[in-house]
């Protein structure tokens, strides 16, 4: 990787809330607000991609990305809703972080391409690449390219699956997943009414792992990075994640691993671990006790459980 440039952290930072909003991602509306805005903004295509939030929120096996992708505006609107707390917490920790600025990037499961498109801007020298399965997704993203006037940003429908022979003698320095494996099957699952902890836990031989490999083949030698934020919303599936990151040959930085916390739109506390893991040779085995970020997550579940049921 490069040197890291003399901007400063807080220079980095505070760059996060201003891209945010020139992109159009603003803070949350009431759900009904929100709802009657986004179908008088556009149309019947917003009460279709309610039902399909709804059916898969419900634990229907619907894929919503086409239909929230159909315009780029309709994209971001949808993406603000969900997911603002959540970048900001984000973009703000991976700022704070100033990783050396990368030669290449890569953003997984890439989406409409809001944080590619930080990326790209944040480092202006490195080559961006973001992928996605969804077609729609990635003639979203490439729209908001151009619109950013960002050269150095690209995009490729890529499903994760299929990532052999992908990127043919290219490494990347920095490889980035931001709530993607727990669309991959086999990615444990909390289990709908459950109402405490139990998960279908997956083996380290799943789609994941194999994902996982081909993405460590992808990341240079000695620096190359992997930043994963995944839905692992508790201890288990986290222990889970370490497990397969650390035998596909990625050692996690208990340094720099932490845990974030937002608002979510119902205005409901999330948690959720940032995982920083780089490819070694020998990579150091860890469990969740062993990264000091993790050791209170389970406490950090039981006190938000707690506090559900308090409600
Ligand atoms: C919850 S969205 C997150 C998008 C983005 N990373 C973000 O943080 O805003 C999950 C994305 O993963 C993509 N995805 C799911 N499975 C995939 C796969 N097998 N290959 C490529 N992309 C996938 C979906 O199409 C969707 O765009």
């Amino acid at each position: 990787m490069r040197r890291a440039d003399k901007r400063s952290k807080k220079d980095y930072e505070s760059s996060v809330e201003p891209y945010l909003r020139s992109v159009g991602i603003g803070g949350y509306l009431e759900r009904d607000a929100f709802w009657k805005r986004l179908q008088e903004k556009h149309g019947p295509i917003a009460e279709q991609v309610a039902h399909a939030i709804s059916a898969r929120e419900e634990g229907e096996d619907v894929d919503v990305y086409p239909l929230k992708n159909t315009t780029l505006a309709l994209s971001i609107d949808v993406t603000a809703q969900y997911y603002n707390q959540m970048y900001k917490e984000f973009l703000s920790w991976f700022c704070r972080e100033k990783f050396p600025e990368p030669t290449c990037l890569l953003d997984v499961g890439c989406d409409n391409g809001i944080l590619t498109c930080f990326y790209g801007t944040l480092y202006p020298s490195a080559e961006v690449v973001g992928i996605d399965k969804c077609e729609q997704g990635i003639v979203c993203a490439r729209e908001l390219g151009h619109r950013l006037k960002l050269a150095n940003v690209r995009f490729e429908v890529c499903d994760l699956q299929s990532l052999e022979g992908a990127f043919p003698e290219r490494s990347f320095d920095l490889i980035m997943s931001t709530a993607v494996f727990h669309e991959v099957p086999e990615f444990p699952e909390d289990e709908p009414d459950s109402g405490c902890a139990s998960i279908t836990m997956g083996h380290e031989d799943s789609d994941c792992a194999r994902i996982v490999a081909e993405l460590l083949r992808l990341l240079r030698y000695g620096t190359g990075t992997m930043v994963s934020m995944e839905r692992c919303t508790d201890g288990e599936t986290l222990a889970w994640w370490i497990r397969v990151l650390n035998q596909a040959g990625l050692s996690v930085d208990a340094d720099r691993s932490t845990l974030l916390g937002y608002d979510n739109m119902y205005d409901k506390r999330e948690t959720l671990p940032v995982v920083v893991a780089v490819r070694s040779r020998h990579p150091t085995i860890r469990s969740v006790e062993d990264i000091p970020a993790f050791r209170m997550y389970q406490d950090v579940e039981a006190n938000a459980k707690i506090g559900d049921r308090a409600e």
